[in-house]
C-alpha cells in the first residue's frame, strides 16, 4: 500500500514523489544482513538473478559451464542464453553436484562452475571449494531454492563469485515474482547492477542522464514485488524456524522405518527446513510410495524423476538445442552429447527420492496427523 500511495512503482529514480520509499533497497538490505553479503541485488526473478550472477561472473560466449542434471531448468537455460556451453556433471546423494563428478567432467575450456544447492540446503561445499581452486574454476551458486540455507555459518550465495536466490512464488520467502543476486564482490556488484538495468551506472539522481558502461538489458524488479519480498524478508527467520520444527516432527515419525534413507546434508544445521527428502531402496518402490503419500492426503509430495521441470530425463528440448532462434551452442557445437550423458548417480538417487514439502503454518496437530499419514503410507510400501 505504501508503494501505491506513492505512485512510484518503479525501483529507481522520481526521488521528490516516492516520500523515501525505497522497497527494492530495503529489500536488498535485508537479504544482506541476513546472508552477510556485502552486495545485493533485487531483480525480476530466480531466473534472472542466474543469467546476472554468469554475466558479473565474466561467464558468457564459448564458456563451458559445468551444470547438474537436477535443478529447475532456468539454471540451464542461463548458460545457453548467455552463450555458454553447460556441461552435464554427476551429483549424489546430496542431491547436489559432487566434487569428484565435477573432476571427471573437467576439459581444458572449462571456466566455471554453477552449482545449484537444491531442495533447501547446502552441498558438500569443502570438496567443490577444493576443485574450483584447484583448476581455477569460477563458482557462481544458483540457490535459486536455498534461501535460509547455510553451510557451517556461512550462508549459501557466499562461496563463489556471485549467488542468486529466487522469490518466485513456490519459494521459502516469495515476492509473487522476483529474484536477488548477491556477491562480496563490488566490482561484480557494480556488472549486476548495470546489467540489470541496460547498463545504466545509477550514479547522480538525473536518470535521464546516466551513463551506460555496458550494455544490460532489462531485469529490474518492481517496486510492488520488492514490497512484497521485503515483507517476506522480515518473516525469513520465522518461517524457517517453523518449516524446521514441523521437519523434525516428520522427520521423526519415519526414521526408524527399515530401508528408508534421507538426503545426505553436510551440515544439518545449516538446513532451512523446506523440504523432507526421503530415500527409498529403489525407485519402484519410490513411485509406490507417490502414490500411497497421495492416496493418503500427505501434501506437498514431490516426485522429481518425472516431473518435467527438474530432471534431465524430461528435458527433450534441451537434448535437441530446440531454440526459438540460433545461440552460441549451435554454432560452437555442444561439449557433450546430451543425448547419451551417463549420469549413473543422478538416475539412481532421483528415481529414489521423494520431497515432502514442509509447511510454516501447520498447527501441531496438522503436523502429527501429516507424521502419522507419513509413516504409515511409507510403512505400506516398505513391507
Ligand atoms: C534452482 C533454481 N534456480 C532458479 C530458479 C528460477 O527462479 P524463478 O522461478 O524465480 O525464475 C528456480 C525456480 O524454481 C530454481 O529452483
Amino acid at each position: 500500500m505504501e508503494v501505491l500511495e506513492t505512485g512510484i512503482l518503479f525501483r529507481y529514480g522520481h526521488d521528490d514523489q516516492r516520500r523515501g520509499r525505497w522497497k527494492a533497497r530495503e529489500m536488498e538490505e535485508l537479504v544482506k544482513d541476513y546472508t552477510g553479503a556485502s552486495h545485493a541485488l533485487a531483480v525480476s526473478s530466480g531466473s534472472t538473478a542466474v543469467a546476472c550472477a554468469l554475466a558479473a561472473a565474466g561467464i558468457g560466449h564459448g564458456d563451458e559451464v559445468i551444470v547438474p542434471p537436477f535443478t529447475y531448468l532456468a539454471t540451464i537455460e542461463a548458460v545457453l542464453l548467455t552463450g555458454g556451453l553447460p556441461v552435464f556433471a554427476d551429483i549424489d546423494d546430496t542431491l547436489c553436484l559432487d566434487a569428484e563428478s565435477i573432476r571427471a567432467a573437467l576439459s581444458p575450456n572449462t571456466k566455471a562452475v554453477l552449482l545449484v544447492h537444491m531442495c533447501g540446503a547446502a552441498a558438500d561445499m569443502d570438496p567443490i571449494l577444493e576443485v574450483c581452486r584447484e583448476r581455477d574454476l569460477v563458482l557462481i551458486e544458483d540457490a535459486g531454492q536455498a534461501l535460509g540455507a547455510w553451510y557451517h555459518g556461512r550462508s549459501v550465495g557466499r562461496f563463489g563469485a556471485t549467488g542468486a536466490f529466487s522469490f518466485d512464488f513456490f519459494k521459502i520467502t516469495t515476492a509473487g515474482e522476483g529474484g536477488v543476486l548477491i556477491t562480496d564482490d563490488e566490482t561484480r556488484y557494480g556488472l549486476a547492477d548495470s546489467y540489470a538495468d541496460h547498463g545504466h551506472d545509477h550514479i547522480g539522481t538525473n536518470r535521464g542522464m546516466e551513463q551506460h558502461p555496458i550494455l544490460g538489458f532489462n531485469y529490474r524488479i518492481s517496486e510492488l514485488h520488492a514490497a512484497v519480498g521485503l515483507a517476506q524478508m522480515r518473516k525469513l527467520e520465522s518461517i524457517r524456524t517453523a518449516k524446521r520444527a514441523n521437519k523434525a516432527v516428520l522427520r521423526a515419525a519415519v526414521e526408524d522405518l527399515p530401508g528408508l534413507g534421507f538426503r545426505r546434508m553436510p551440515d544439518p544445521e545449516g538446513d532451512s527446513g523446506t523440504f523432507l527428502n526421503l530415500l527409498l531402496p529403489d525407485s519402484g518402490t519410490a513411485q509406490r510410495g507417490v502414490e500411497a503419500l497421495r492416496a493418503a492426503g500427505v501434501p506437498g509430495v514431490n516426485y522429481w524423476f518425472t516431473n518435467m521441470y527438474h530432471f534431465i530425463n524430461q528435458w527433450d528440448h534441451v537434448k535437441n538445442l530446440d531454440a526459438a532462434a540460433p545461440l552460441a551452442i549451435h554454432s560452437l557445437g555442444a561439449p557433450q552429447d546430451y543425448r547419451a550423458l551417463e549420469l549413473p548417480q543422478a538416475q539412481d538417487v532421483i528415481g529414489r527420492l521423494i520431497s515432502v514439502g514442509i509447511g510454516c503454518s501447520w498447527e501441531p496437530d496438522t503436523t502429527e496427523r501429516i507424521g502419522g499419514d507419513l509413516r504409515s503410507a511409507l510403512a505400506s510400501v516398505l513391507g
